[in-house]
């Protein structure tokens, strides 16, 4: 028998709890023995809960408890997570989290307790929810040089873009559901405001890079401010809005890594991810593309992914499982200002004469009413879009095009 403990009986944590005895059968045949939750940390009592007697409040209960030997950290937030993990992992006992937060703040320094005290700290549900994704780029694609990574990584703000999109929805009322069905945050901007999938596209990044990419070095745009208009210009370039997480390295190494809205081709498997799903693209330098698709939030498929770190652990009991971001130094982030692509602007009908002279030729009208111009520009560095966006007085939204 494994003893385990949850901290924090919220939806992924009591998800989890369920997971293990529903699926207690499936999962035997894979980890011999049971998998056995003998304690659950929470401020709460829970007495209607069938592991209400599991209940505890005191943290120094289950890290005194010799039998524990592994701790499911579902609280979210970097403290008090921060402090349990460590603790934890420095008496040797093996942590998985679904706590992007917590994995983007500390990760590699985690990591290296974990090794160092002949245990682990594996992160799966950290990104993607329940689809498998960082022990596929850690094993499978480790053979690799990672080029580029492209995700819609967060459920939430595709729920609401997918139902604005469809529906034609108010943007706080696609966002009420998604937080009534469990999907957003506890405080939504880190959603909305595109922190989450910048913590996402971090922790990716990292682990392709082998080494520390600060998520505030993320450039990073939410999407507030998308509206229906842009939906109907990305329509007219026969596009659909999506918030994506980029990271691509190129040239000198350095990643070019933002979070913000994309007009995405409806040619790009990315355009068919819709409602809570995530969908992830990374391009390796032998493998070429490989896509993961599934549901990146909610109780089950999240807890999905952390009981697969709990099957993990159990089944390498006493030993440091690699991961390899262990390097916490700093990677140097490529300037914004120098990223090349396409834009789709929307601006007013007077400027039509302003935004032939300086996008010239490379400019592809789309569309153009008595009120609002759109465009396409043609290739472009973000550094002289900037220059030249800035003659258009009646600039309405741009957006940028995924190539
Ligand atoms: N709020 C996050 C999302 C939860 O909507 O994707 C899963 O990380």
């Amino acid at each position: 028998m494994t003893e385990a403990a949850i901290l924090g009986f919220g939806i992924v944590g009591s998800g989890v709890a369920e997971l293990l005895d529903r699926n207690a059968d499936r999962i035997r045949e894979r980890v011999p023995g049971e998998i056995h939750i003998k304690y659950i940390l929470d401020l709460r009592e829970f007495p209607d809960s069938p592991y209400g007697d599991r209940i505890v409040h005191d943290f120094d209960r289950i890290l005194e408890d010799p039998e524990i030997r592994i701790i499911c950290e579902t609280m979210g937030g970097k403290e008090p997570a921060y402090q349990f993990t460590k603790r934890a992992l420095e008496k040797g006992i093996s942590v998985c989290t679904s706590n992007k937060e917590l994995v983007a703040a500390y990760g590699p320094e985690l990591i290296a307790a974990a090794r160092e005290h002949h245990c682990s700290y594996l992160f799966e549900a950290s990104v993607g929810g329940g689809i498998p994704l960082i022990r596929p780029l850690e094993n499978c694609l480790a053979q690799d040089r990672i080029e580029s990574v492209v995700g819609i990584l967060n459920g939430t703000t595709n729920y609401i873009l997918t139902k604005m999109e469809r529906f034609g929805s108010d943007f706080h009322a696609a966002l009420k559901e998604a937080q009534e069905k469990g999907y957003a945050e506890q405080n939504p901007e880190a959603d909305v405001e595109g922190h989450d999938t910048g913590r996402k596209i971090a922790i990716l990044t990292s682990l392709a890079a082998g080494r520390t990419f600060a998520y505030e070095d993320v450039y990073c745009e939410g999407i507030t401010a998308v509206t229906q208009e842009d939906f109907a210009a990305a329509r007219a370039a026969g596009c659909v809005v999506r918030l994506l997480g980029v990271s691509c390295f190129e040239g000198d190494g350095r990643p070019m890594v933002l979070t913000a809205p994309f007009a995405v081709p409806l040619s790009s498997p990315l355009a068919m991810v819709n409602d809570v799903f995530n969908g992830v693209l990374i391009r390796g330098n032998m493998v070429g593309d490989v896509m993961f698709y599934g549901q990146g939030a909610g109780r089950y498929p999240t807890a999905s992914a952390v009981v697969s770190d709990v099957l993990e652990l159990a089944l390498n009991e006493g030993r440091w499982i690699p991961v390899r971001w262990e390097n916490g130094e700093k990677t140097e982030p490529a300037p914004i200002g120098e990223r090349r692509g396409v834009f789709l602007v929307r601006t007013a009908a007077e400027d039509r004469e302003r935004a032939a002279a300086l996008f010239g030729e490379g400019m592809q009208e789309l569309s153009a009413g008595q009120d609002e111009l759109v465009f396409l520009t043609g290739e472009l560095s973000e550094a002289e879009f900037a220059d030249r966006a800035a003659g258009l007085p009646g600039l309405r939204s741009r957006i940028r095009v995924l190539r």
